[in-house]
């Protein structure tokens, strides 16, 4: 373990602190009520994950990106849970299947999902591979939103056929249609690509959970700009639900770093946890600093979160709020599959927008699992996937997500929430 961190405290970084800063600004206008925030990608990424996998996970983002967009006026952050999110805290330290235990999955950083003594056996090596896997993911996301395929002109070529052929895909071609008449009627009117290349790159910033700490410190280089600590993992990384302990290691490492930082909040919470998470990870009200993320479930949501919106702002801190309707919606099917309700995430975020517009704080933003896959792990949406249908492709190894379709179809539904 020591000989590995070593070494990652010599690899070079990941990202550079001015990308750090640049999200935090745009963060910033978020909390201030005039961006929108989509921070999505999978539960717990995969060491094998394709080049296809990581580009239809970049285009359903990029969808929903557009459909709130071009829905609301409102300009939208993309954040990927994407290219480092490779560890996972766990409820239970052990698994048991037909009475043999076993260590838990910790995610590939850690151990392998393979329920064998060798595949959970924790191995330091997996640092290094998750260093490698996330360097080759930002390449590739790079590439992408970088070099024109994430411009507005391929708006079409986002939509994969198993989506374009349900209703939300549908909708999503008229948007796509109209956008094609814009662009040429902005070309007519002497802006495109040529003369505004920003049309054609997109801003996609990297986030994951700080669970494993030695991999983060590792990563952790002074800025030669301005002398300050960032976490060169990512550009934001976020505290999960389980490690937010005021006086725990993962809160005193993130009020070191100068990136934008994530706090889960969960049902247990208290408004006065949640005011001494604020005073202790952004002292100094710097807006954009903070995001609470809020997971609640969908029945809690309508109680827990009134108080904490009010103590927060009565306290005047700047965050940023986003709805993650995701883990507090998680439950076991007759199958013995863990799956989430389209219709609980959907009533979550409903629950989300209504306890703002009571507090008169702003919903700032959405975090998500997903993938590109047309997977079958979470039910309901417009296919109104049921129970017998989990079997069918469940390929998660952590928590399900919602399918490219169920993610096109929230996106409509969230950008309903943002107009109104
Ligand atoms: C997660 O985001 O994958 C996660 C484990 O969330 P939480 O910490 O909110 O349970
Ligand atoms: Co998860």
């Amino acid at each position: 373990m020591e000989r590995v961190l070593k070494e990652l405290g010599q690899r070079p970084p990941l990202i550079f602190a001015g990308e750090a800063r640049q999200l935090q600004s745009h963060l910033a206008a978020v909390s201030r009520g005039e961006a929108f925030l989509l921070q999505a990608g999978d539960c717990a990424e995969s060491f094998e994950a394709s080049a296809d996998s990581i580009r239809d996970r970049l285009k359903v983002i990029l969808q929903m990106s557009v459909i709130m967009t071009y829905s609301t006026g409102v300009p939208v952050i993309k954040v990927g849970r994407i290219a480092g999110q490779f560890a996972k805290p766990r409820s239970s330290d052990t698994e048991t299947i037909d009475e043999i235990e076993l260590p838990a999955f910790r995610g590939p950083m850690v151990n392998d999902p393979d329920f064998t003594h060798d595949g959970r056996t924790a191995n330091p090596g997996r640092l290094l591979t998750a260093y490698d896997r996330a360097a080759a993911t930002l390449n590739l996301l790079r590439a992408f939103t970088q070099g024109g395929y994430a411009g507005l002109s391929q708006v079409h070529a986002w939509n994969q056929e198993f989506v374009a052929t349900s209703p939300a895909g549908r909708r999503y071609e008229e948007i796509a249609a109209e956008i094609d008449r814009a662009l040429l009627f902005m070309a007519a009117c002497g802006v495109s690509p040529g003369s505004h290349p920003d049309l054609e790159t997109v801003d996609f910033y990297t986030s994951h959970e700080a669970l494993i700490l030695g991999y983060e410190e590792a990563l952790t280089r002074r800025d030669s700009l301005t002398d300050d600590w960032f976490d060169c993992s990512a550009h934001m990384v976020w505290i999960g639900e389980r490690t937010r302990q005021l006086d725990g290691a993962h809160m005193e490492f993130m009020r070191g770093i100068g990136n934008p930082i994530g706090c889960k909040i969960g049902p247990s919470a208290s408004p006065e946890q949640v005011l001494d998470i604020c005073e202790g990870l952004n002292p100094e009200r710097i807006p954009g600093r903070l995001t609470l993320i809020t997971r609640m479930g969908s029945d809690k949501v309508g109680d827990h979160l009134p108080p904490i919106l009010e103590a927060v702002r009565d306290a005047e801190h700047p965050v940023v709020w986003v709805s993650d309707p995701m883990h507090g919606n998680t439950f076991v099917a007759d199958d013995g599959r863990k799956t989430r309700h389209f219709e609980d995430v959907l009533t979550e975020i409903k629950g989300f927008f209504a306890a703002h517009d009571a507090a008169g704080t702003y919903p700032g933003g959405i975090h998500i699992e997903l993938t590109g896959d047309d997977v079958t792990e979470c039910l309901g949406g417009a296919q109104e996937l049921d129970h017998t249908d989990l079997k069918y492709r469940y390929e998660t190894t952590c928590d399900p997500r919602l399918n490219g379709t169920q993610s096109i179809d929230l996106a409509f539904r969230v950008a309903e929430l943002i107009r109104h």
